[in-house]
């Protein structure tokens, strides 16, 4: 691997992604940018850098915390990774402030930033993987909160208008682990994200899990910070630490369906978990129940397979190459259509194949 830099960024050729993606799958990038300065980005996505023999026609992938990825293939293009760190403040006017966090920043870092400032919204999301530039695009969610709720702007550098641009909450058409920066990822590079948070805690405790827990910990009028704290007990339960067991979280979205579709399948089984879905004539179903249901829980062929503590999360036991770990979920999919009629379909990018 070789190796050039400036002050704004510096770029590794024949770079390891291994230590970069949460599943730990072995992968190689021909050209890997670290952007420490996002000014830079015009430059570099106006320079023939990103144009170099077979990086000519690939797309650029940029890689945030590695942690919603899943490699079926090197990536054919350049990779690009924003390490800038910036957390402030930009607004206050006493009662809901304005948090600008850099993409670079690790998610779960800005979430104790904030709670460490008194400031509530961001709670039912600690210790999810990634990082801020991440976020939106995927519509980051957990425990009846997603990121949408506290995003107030995302900075972004826009490829086609070569201009940075501020999109507005609205803008970003937002929608269930889903947004405008998801459906055209060739178009917008996160830089950094403004969230509304406010100083009154308006939490949220009726997702199933977070009264026991707090009731457990003995907490009956709980602060953001014990709200956080009762969400990270149950994901460090439920979820396996990508450090020790390669993943990437949820493997599979939950599906929605039509209501009647629902109400046909809670008919045949009635201890179907069913939530409302984006509106009133559909449902949302869980995959993990689905999974479940079809024996895929603690699967496990050669190094790929499926957490013993979570139906949902496909693991890497050590060397499962991408390619194992996405013909696993292949055929879980295709279990679950076959038992219930139901397409699931994964949440994760995939590079170097398509679903
Ligand atoms: N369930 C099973 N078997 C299992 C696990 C769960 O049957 O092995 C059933 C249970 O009935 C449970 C229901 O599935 O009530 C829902 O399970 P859980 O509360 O764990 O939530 P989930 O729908 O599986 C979603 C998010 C998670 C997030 C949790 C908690 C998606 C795809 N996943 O999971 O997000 O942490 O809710 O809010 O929406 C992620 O996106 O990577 C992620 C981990």
């Amino acid at each position: 691997m070789s190796s050039a830099s400036t002050a704004a960024y510096r770029i590794h050729e024949d770079a390891r992604l291994d230590a970069r993606n949460t599943f730990g799958i072995a992968a190689t990038a021909p050209m890997l940018v670290e952007v420490k300065d996002s000014s830079a980005l015009p430059e570099l996505f106006g320079s023939t850098l990103f144009k170099r023999g077979m990086l000519r026609d690939a797309p650029v992938l940029v890689l945030g915390g590695g942690s919603n990825l899943l490699f079926a293939g090197d990536p054919q293009g350049a990779v690009l990774a924003l390490t800038a760190q910036r957390i402030e403040i930009i607004e206050d006017d006493g009662e809901t402030a304005i948090v600008r966090a850099d993409a670079g920043v690790t998610w779960h870092d800005l979430v104790l930033w904030t709670l460490g400032h008194r400031l509530c919204g961001l709670e039912n999301l600690a210790l999810i993987p990634g990082t801020v530039g991440a976020a939106p695009i995927q519509n980051i969610g957990a425990y009846g909160v997603e990121v949408r709720d506290s995003i107030h702007a995302v900075e972004a550098f826009d490829r086609h208008a070569g201009a940075f641009v501020r999109l507005g909450n609205d803008a970003c058409a937002f929608a269930y682990r889903d947004s405008l920066f998801k459906r055209d990822q060739e178009h917008y590079v996160v830089t950094a994200v403004e969230f509304a948070l406010s100083r009154t805690p308006a939490l949220t405790l009726d997702y199933s899990g977070i009264g026991e827990e707090l009731q457990a910990m003995g907490i009956t009028a709980p602060r953001a910070s014990q709200v956080a704290e009762a969400v990270i007990r149950i994901r460090q339960r439920k979820l396996p630490d990508p450090i020790e067991l390669g993943n990437a979280g949820s493997f599979f979205k939950n599906p929605m369906v039509a209501a009647n579709v629902a109400e046909a399948l809670l008919a045949e089984h009635p201890s179907m978990p069913v939530f409302r879905g984006a509106d009133a004539g559909m449902r949302k179903l869980s995959a993990a129940w689905l999974i479940d249901q079809c024996g895929w829980k603690g699967f496990r062929d050669g190094d790929a397979g499926i957490a013993e503590s979570h139906a949902l999360v496909l693991v890497n036991h050590g060397k499962a190459s991408g390619a194992q770990l996405l013909g696993l979920a292949r055929r879980i999919a295709g279990s679950v259509h076959a038992r219930f009629g139901v397409e699931i379909a994964p949440e994760p990018r995939i590079i170097g194949a398509t679903w």
